[in-house]
């Protein structure tokens, strides 16, 4: 297979035809930039708080966000990155190392929270008393407590924004899933740009990979030669979205740009979505035990917090 730009031998090929690495490199990050742009992720303005874990979706993120912002002039001094340690044992160690190096060797500070000084226990301590009482799967603990952290520090630490790593994959299998389990409440918060609207409690996140396939994100980390682990969280065998995940995947084999349709159809609805969910209009208030956004009288982290 050879380049369809300059007949070097080919890394990958796509639905436009096949790339050699330099090729590739250049697709991908002028797709990221041109995110950026078309949804207006970044303000010249904005303090910018990356999340991150380490694995090959969040250093891309940060990586290209650095890179974007020099081109444009936007000062980069005040970037940051933030990384949730979840407490899951022989897993979450090795890829808080290789970030903490690839932060050092890119020059941006990070910061550390974890689930144990937050919410007084690691997941897999966490997860089982939580579980017995709510039969709430690992992935849902995780995602609650590390939604709140990376808000809660966020702010905390000045940003305006947080950029995350999620992409074009993650976001056709929260969309099905949303459709599968009949959230369709919840589908104007996702996109781009998370959240309806601005609000004081919340950051907005947004996301650069947004159209960017996993295998993409895969081979440009690989190419680049950053350091990182492509291991799975042992929990993730476990959920629904996992199940999502393979059928995607054989429907993607089989039927080229399904996971592409997904999000174009999706983009086509959530300005009705959003708008449907503005004049909804439900209201936000602090959680009388830790002061953070909430629907009712206490938030679902310090719910889950309580049952410990
Ligand atoms: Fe949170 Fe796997 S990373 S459950
Ligand atoms: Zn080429
Ligand atoms: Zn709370």
């Amino acid at each position: 297979m050879q380049c369809h730009k300059c007949n070097q031998d080919a890394v990958i090929e796509l639905q436009h035809g096949a790339l050699c690495k330099n090729h590739f490199i250049t697709y991908f990050e002028e797709k990221v930039f041109k995110t950026i742009n078309k949804f207006q992720l970044i303000q010249r303005s904005d303090k910018i708080c990356v999340a991150t874990s380490g694995g090959k979706d969040s250093l891309t993120v940060l990586y290209l966000v650095k890179k974007y912002c020099k081109r444009h002039h936007i000062p980069t001094d005040g970037i940051f990155a933030l990384a949730v340690d979840e407490g899951i044992k022989d897993y979450r160690e090795q890829t808080l190392t290789d970030l903490q190096q690839f932060c050092d060797d890119h020059d941006v500070p990070l910061h550390v929270v974890s689930n144990k000084e937050e919410f007084g226990a690691t997941l897999d301590k966490a997860y089982p008393i939580i579980n017995k009482g709510t039969k709430k799967k690992p992935c849902n603990v995780c995602g609650v407590w590390r939604r709140y952290s990376l808000n809660k520090y966020a702010r905390k630490f000045g940003a305006t924004k947080v950029v995350t790593g999620h992409n074009l994959d993650d976001e056709a299998q929260v969309i099905l899933m949303n459709i599968f389990k009949a959230n369709t409440k919840l589908a104007g918060r996702i996109g781009p740009i998370s959240g309806v609207k601005e609000h004081d409690y919340f950051v907005q996140r947004v996301k650069p990979l947004y159209m960017c396939s996993d295998k993409e994100v895969r081979l440009y980390t690989l190419l680049k030669g950053f350091t990182v682990q492509f291991t799975e969280c042992p929990y993730s065998v476990e959920g629904y979205r996992h199940e999502i995940q393979d059928m995607l995947n054989k429907f993607e084999h089989k039927y080229k740009g399904t996971k592409h349709a997904i999000i174009t159809s999706f983009l086509d609805l959530l300005p009705l979505l959003k708008e449907r969910d503005l004049q909804q209009n439900e209201s936000v208030k602090a959680c009388t035990q830790c002061g953070e956004a909430a629907n009712k009288d206490v938030c679902n982290a310090c719910t889950m917090r309580g049952m410990l």
